[in-house]
This record gives structure tokens, sequence and C-alpha cells, in this order.
């Protein structure tokens, strides 16, 4: 398998993000280009990406919230990021199809769970589709029941990951 770099998002990966995130979730689900603009200035330290030799193939990001669970407008305004605030949400975590079942995807959330013991962080939280419940749990999440989240029109899961109690 090809070497795959994890490292911190810059302004230039913004088209490539955009483009990534194009391929990866369905239109009403995908974050804009200026979402992910807004995103990587209000918190590049909690914007990760996936890098082989030929460019980025995936990547994960969040921001930083004292609600216990993730609520639809995070995911349009940047204005709910609180730097200090307890916990870190997983907006999305993202590998193009190619490069999946490799790991990548796993390479990236233990990143950012690193980042988050590191941020001294409560809990990461995130939303997922049903069929992801067994995949966050295998890093530790707890299934918490059905999202009041009706982002994009889905049903989705909330998932808890306690660093401290
Ligand atoms: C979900 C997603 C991020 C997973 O990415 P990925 O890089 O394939 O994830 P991983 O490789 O870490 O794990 C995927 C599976 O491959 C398995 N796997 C990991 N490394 C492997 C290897 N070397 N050989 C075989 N299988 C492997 C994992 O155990 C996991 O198995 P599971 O599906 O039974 O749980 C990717 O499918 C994606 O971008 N999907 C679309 C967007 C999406 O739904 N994102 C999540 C929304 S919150």
């Amino acid at each position: 398998m090809e070497e795959v770099t994890v490292r911190g998002v810059c302004p230039e990966d913004l088209e490539r993000v955009t483009a990534v995130e194009a391929v990866c979730f369905p239109a009403a689900e995908a974050a804009t280009r200026e979402s992910f603009q807004e995103r990587i200035a209000a918190f590049p330290e909690y914007f990760f990406v996936a890098e082989v030799q030929r460019g980025l193939i995936g990547f994960i990001n969040g921001c930083v919230t004292n609600s216990p669970v993730i609520f639809d407008e995070m995911f349009h305004s940047t204005s709910y990021h609180i730097p200090n605030g307890e916990n870190l949400t997983v907006f999305g975590l993202t590998v193009i199809p190619e490069y999946r079942k490799q790991g990548v995807a796993a390479q990236l959330m233990q990143h950012f769970i690193q980042t988050a013991k590191n941020t001294g962080k409560r809990k990461v939280i995130l939303t997922c589709k049903e069929r992801l419940v067994p995949y966050y749990e295998s890093f530790g999440y707890a299934y918490d029941g059905i999202s009041a989240s009706t982002h994009g029109g889905a049903q989705w899961f909330d998932m808890t990951l306690v660093l401290k109690p």
C-alpha cells in the first residue's frame, strides 16, 4: 500500500477538499466550498487531510462546542465554534472510494482523537448513518440513539467517545 500521511489542512487544500466531499456525499449532505473555506479559516487545528503522493484522498474536520450533541446549525455556520469548549465534533470523515478499506479513515480518526486528548477535550461527538455505528464503536464511541439532526433529509445516530468523565 502507498504511504499515507496525515497533516493539518492549509488554505491551498480548499478545491481538493471540496471535490473529495462531492464524490463521497450526496449533494444534500455535502458541505459546500464556501463552508469549507469558513471552516479552514475558523478551526484549521481541527481539520486534517490524508495524502498520498498523487494528492489528497480524504479528510476529517469538526468544531469545538459545549453541546453534548451535534445540532444541524453547526454544519452551516462556524459561529458555533467555541475555541475553549469541552467537546470536539466530527462534521465529516471522508475517504475517496479508490482508497477505502485500507485503514485511511481509521488513521484520520485516531489522529483526531489524539488531538482531542492533547487539547484536553472531554468528549468527541459525531452523528452517523446506522450502517456506520459498529465502525465507530470500534474506536470506543458509544451509541446514544437517534439524533435530532435531519441533515440532508437523512436519519442520523448520535455517538460519543468519552475521554474525561
Ligand atoms: C466511511 C469511510 C470514511 C470509511 O473510510 P475507509 O478509509 O474505508 O475506512 P477504514 O479503512 O478505516 O475502514 C473501513 C472498513 O475497512 C476495514 N479495513 C481497514 N483496513 C483494512 C485492510 N487493510 N484490509 C481489509 N479491510 C480493512 C475496516 O475494518 C472497516 O471494516 P467495516 O466496514 O467492517 O467496519 C468511507 O467509506 C467514506 O468516505 N464513505 C462516504 C462518506 C461517509 O459516509 N462518511 C462517514 C460519515 S460520518
